[in-house]
């Protein structure tokens, strides 16, 4: 007699394997969560099905299961992760509200290795004290070029997921690789590196601002949380505030996890309206941390003049 793969799965759900992890989604259609193999969870048989990626459950209409945290679970290679992310429905959330939750991007020790080279000198270019400027309480560093390899893949492959989307909003046709849209930024002027490191501890806060560095702007960024809110920090939301034309501002928090990132429009997004298209401006923010030190990673595409 042959075992079919749905039996192996659910073997690896009875014995709660934690092997199994990364490998398979069990999708449970009573309570409409998915979780890892391996939860404590206790559905029966005829209720569950299997998804291959978090993509297929949440297609799916499931969402992660609050005891396992199968969105938590980070498995595979860069490139790997990556492709696991919903880019159609990354796209749609960002075409209707400005932002995105890519997703849990970066393992604790990825996490914890970046926050460390905070203080290794040599891999930035500049320091900025953003009290200095007015754009607030804390400190971020600019990475220089040549980027940690690390810094150099998420830029490389975030760009080629997030390139159609920006060809949408723009009707620009930017190249396909982030070489090419490096090569445009130099024919400007912008040659200077911008994925950030920002810094805050108790009390300190980002302005809402817009990550603007030159006439090159690409339209759309990213940021990745590297500490546990509630855990490392407690504060220090991420907002957003969005201005349409003769309306009040509308303010959004994205929630954001370890290792967590989102997309989010650097100046602002297209809404189609009865008569054309118009534009409605972005800015973003962090507000106060009540506690405890959060480091955050920023993902410009555009160069800096
Ligand atoms: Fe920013
Ligand atoms: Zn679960």
């Amino acid at each position: 007699m042959s075992t079919t793969l749905d039996e192996i799965y659910w073997n690896a759900i009875l014995a709660r394997d934690t092997r199994a992890n990364g490998k398979f989604w069990s999708c449970v259609k009573t309570t409409g969560v998915y979780c890892l193999p391996s939860c404590a969870g206790r559905p029966k048989r005829e209720n569950v099905i299997f998804a291959q990626s978090r993509a297929e459950a949440e297609r799916a209409g499931f969402r992660p299961c609050k005891r396992c945290r199968p969105d938590r679970y980070v498995s595979g290679d860069l490139p790997s992760r990556i492709a696991d992310i919903d880019w159609a429905r990354v796209g749609g959330n960002l075409r209707d509200n400005g932002w995105a939750s890519l997703g849990r991007v970066l393992s604790d020790d990825e996490c914890t290795a970046l926050i460390k080279g905070y203080d290794a000198p040599d891999r930035y270019r500049s320091t900025v004290a953003m009290r200095r400027h007015g754009f607030g309480e804390g400190e971020y560093r600019y990475y220089a070029y040549p980027l940690p390899p690390l810094i150099a893949d998420l830029r490389t492959q975030l760009y080629a997921r997030v390139v159609p989307i920006a060809r949408t909003w723009t009707a620009r046709d930017y190249p396909a690789d982030h070489a090419g849209y490096q090569k445009q930024c130099a024919a400007r002027g912008q040659t200077r590196s911008t994925p950030l490191i920002l810094k805050y501890g108790k009390g300190d806060h980002n302005r809402l601002h817009q990550d603007l560095y030159g006439d090159e702007v690409f339209p759309i960024q990213i940021a990745i949380l590297l500490s546990q809110p509630g855990k490392d920090f407690d504060g220090g939301e991420f907002v957003m505030t969005e201005q349409s034309p003769r309306k009040q501002s509308r303010a959004m928090v994205a929630p954001l996890e370890k290792g967590f990132a989102i997309a989010f429009a650097v100046n602002e997004r297209p809404v189609e309206g009865a008569r054309g298209i118009y534009k409605v401006k972005m800015r973003h923010g962090v507000s106060e941390i009540r506690s405890g030190s959060r480091y955050c990673l920023g993902i410009i595409f555009h160069d800096a003049i």
